[in-house]
């Protein structure tokens, strides 16, 4: 989604928005472009694609501006073409607006304009705002901050936005309206930016303005007001992370980086979840999980809603399985953006669950927001209870929801989430074991083994890794050239892993697939398999392991060229029925889809890299989907 930069101090400007905007560049753009303001002068430069394409522009037109605003797009009005590119100024060339977000009645707002003889030249829902501050700048006696103030009273929708004014060379306002912005705070310079990772570089020191507040940022600091007007107190806060976090490290993508951080991701998340001290012999009187989650939650748990989108939808979907089969307790789980039109009916005691890795996604957001104002005039009992399970507690659904589980996967590049999902599972799984231990629905002695199993994954994963990698390389060069389709099966807990793995083929490397319940093949996709189509089969060993293996011998007699990914203890077995094998090593059933999911993640990165696309930055889509 859109990537916005801001920055005001001493230093020349365009280095440090353009820089932050490469900071940027993973949550996905088509164009991109800057405003500085120097000796009282605007200068905007937009170049279409890439960034080097406006790092080239720049080059021609060096400023030595300490005030400026800049931009990734991600197009959602207008084409991508350098016309529609943010900023966008007013008709004298005074005012510049960057944008994240939708403003919805741009419509009419533009036709008032024009009827103003207001002369617009692009597609956007952004250009009525830089338009309608300067209106307000010259019909009145409006300070610049109130004019803006002004203009956002005018707009509905859910937006960020930053301003620069040349009248103003001291000021910049930025403006947040249920799109995240977050402020940096340097020695005498400020920063602002839509995802921290661009203020990283600068500052640790930061603050994420809240719903309906705007700021002023000059020299010598900022002030934060509501929409209406009042002053707000608020005090930056310190991340604990580090530049390094956001650079490649020697691996050639940040694809193949973060599926090789697994093990490490794992090994700190059991580090912070698993009780050291816990052992189910001495019958402890505490779990052996340790969310830190109130006990007054666990005793009013009737019901579970999870929402979540996309890859975070699939990891939802094992932990319905979990929370249902360990813990027993009924649960739903609805993609976000389909919830927040078509909510479940209230149940009392309902707590509701939001995944994501972004901790921004638009709907997901909106589906919380929705449940918590749904239930805020019921009695008690009905009051919203929301835990969200993220690896960004500093972002939107951190400050929506009152517990969070902070899944330790840290900040995620690469478009394809990959150690998030991971992380995002292994959420789960605390989840429900403390749960399952809280409502005694689980023995001491399963407790300990499904423990002790967890505890085997790290070391499983970097096996799975050094095994199957190159071996999953040579499979993949046979896919790359004529293969349009793919089918992925599964089922029980496994069926969440034929999913997501066919979500990662279909995102970068752009082959289309579809993953079915094992089981459903038969009831009409089976239609559509012949020596064209492969099919990929996750046939753990476990209680559906049959099952699975004979729904994949139907595949085969149908033409359908067999993969199957399956334990390393079962090979020989399961040689007999795929044509190709991937292994990770022996797993109970129960934990199987954390290593499952593995050499799925490898098999689309190959591919996609065979196929010279870009794997970081797939076409058309977006690491943060901060709109509708
Ligand atoms: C995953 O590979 C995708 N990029 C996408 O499906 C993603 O999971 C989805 O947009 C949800 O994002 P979130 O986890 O940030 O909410």
């Amino acid at each position: 989604m859109c990537g916005i930069v801001g920055y005001i101090g001493t230093q020349t400007a365009t280095e440090i928005l353009v820089s932050g905007l490469e900071r940027l560049a993973y949550r996905g753009y088509d164009s991109a472009g800057v405003a500085t303001i120097s000796e009282g002068k605007l200068n905007c430069i937009r170049a279409k694609g890439k960034l080097h394409n406006l790092r080239e522009k720049l080059e021609r037109d060096v400023t030595h501006a300490q005030i400026g605003i800049g931009h990734t797009r991600w197009a959602t009005h207008g084409k991508p073409e350098e016309h529609n590119a943010h900023p966008h100024l007013d008709s004298n060339t005074k005012i510049a607006v960057v944008q994240n977000g939708i403003v919805e009645n741009y419509r009419e707002l533009r036709e008032e304009l024009k009827n103003k003889g207001v002369e617009f030249r692009s597609e956007t829902d952004t250009e009525v705002i830089p338009h309608l501050i300067s209106q307000y700048l010259t019909d009145s006696t409006l300070t610049f901050l109130d004019a803006v103030q002004k203009t956002i009273s005018r707009l509905e929708g859910a937006f960020a936005i930053a301003v620069i004014n040349a009248d103003n060379p001291y000021e910049l306002i930025v403006a947040r309206q249920q799109a995240p912005i977050t402020l940096g705070f340097g020695q005498g310079e400020f920063f602002c930016a839509s995802d921290v990772t661009a203020l990283l570089p600068h500052t640790r020191a930061v603050l994420s303005l809240e719903n309906g507040e705007i700021a002023r940022m000059s020299p010598l600091g900022v002030e934060i007001y509501t929409f209406t007007g009042q002053r707000v107190s608020r005090f930056p806060r310190t991340l604990d992370w580090n530049p390094g976090q956001v650079e490649k490290q020697g691996f050639r993508h940040y694809m193949l980086k973060e599926i090789h951080e697994q093990p490490g991701v794992v090994r700190s998340s059991l580090e912070t979840y698993l009780n050291p001290n816990w052992h189910a012999d001495e019958n402890p009187d505490f779990s052996p999980i340790n969310l830190g989650l109130s006990s007054q939650l666990y005793d009013n748990i009737d019901y579970i809603q999870i929402v979540a989108c996309g890859t975070s939808w699939h990891a939802g979907l094992i932990g319905k399985y979990l929370l249902e089969q360990l813990a027993g307790i009924p649960t739903t789980i609805d993609y976000a953006s389909e919830y927040r039109y078509s909510p479940k009916p209230v149940i009392p005691h309902t707590l509701t669950i939001g995944v994501t890795q972004s901790g921004e996604t638009a709907d997901t957001i909106a589906a919380l927001e929705m449940e918590q104002a749904r239930r805020s005039k019921l009695e008690s009992k009905f009051q919203a209870q929301l835990l969200a399970i993220t690896n960004r507690p500093e972002s939107t659904i951190g400050q929506l929801c009152n517990h969070i589980i902070n899944t330790q996967a840290g900040i995620e590049i690469g478009v394809a989430a990959t150690k998030t999902f991971i992380a995002q599972v292994l959420g789960f799984y605390y989840l429900a074991l403390d749960l399952a231990y809280h409502r005694k629905t689980l023995s001491n002695e399963r407790l300990t083994e499904i423990i002790d199993g967890l505890r085997h994954i790290p070391d499983s994963i970097e096996k799975t890794l050094e095994t199957q990698d190159h071996a999953i390389e040579e499979l993949a060069h046979e896919f790359t050239q004529e293969t349009e389709d793919f089918i992925f099966i599964g089922r029980g807990i496994n069926f969440p892993i034929a999913l997501e793995g066919a979500l990662k083929l279909k995102e970068i490397s752009y082959i289309h697939a579809e993953a079915y319940p094992a089981g459903e093949m038969k009831h009409g996709p089976i239609a559509l398999l012949d020596h064209k189509v492969p099919v990929v089969a996750v046939a753990m060993p476990g209680s559906v392991y049959e099952k699975v293996i004979s729904n994949a011998q139907e595949a085969k007699a149908r033409d359908a060229r067999l993969i199957g990914v399956t334990s390393a203890m079962n090979v020989q077995e399961a040689a007999h029925t795929f044509n190709d094998v991937l292994t990770v090593p022996e797993v109970e059933e129960l934990l199987s889809p954390i290593l499952a999911v593995i050499p799925l993640q490898l098999l689309s990165y190959h591919i996609a890299v065979i196929k010279g696309l870009d794997v970081d930055q797939p076409r058309n889509l977006a690491k943060s989907v901060t709109v509708e």
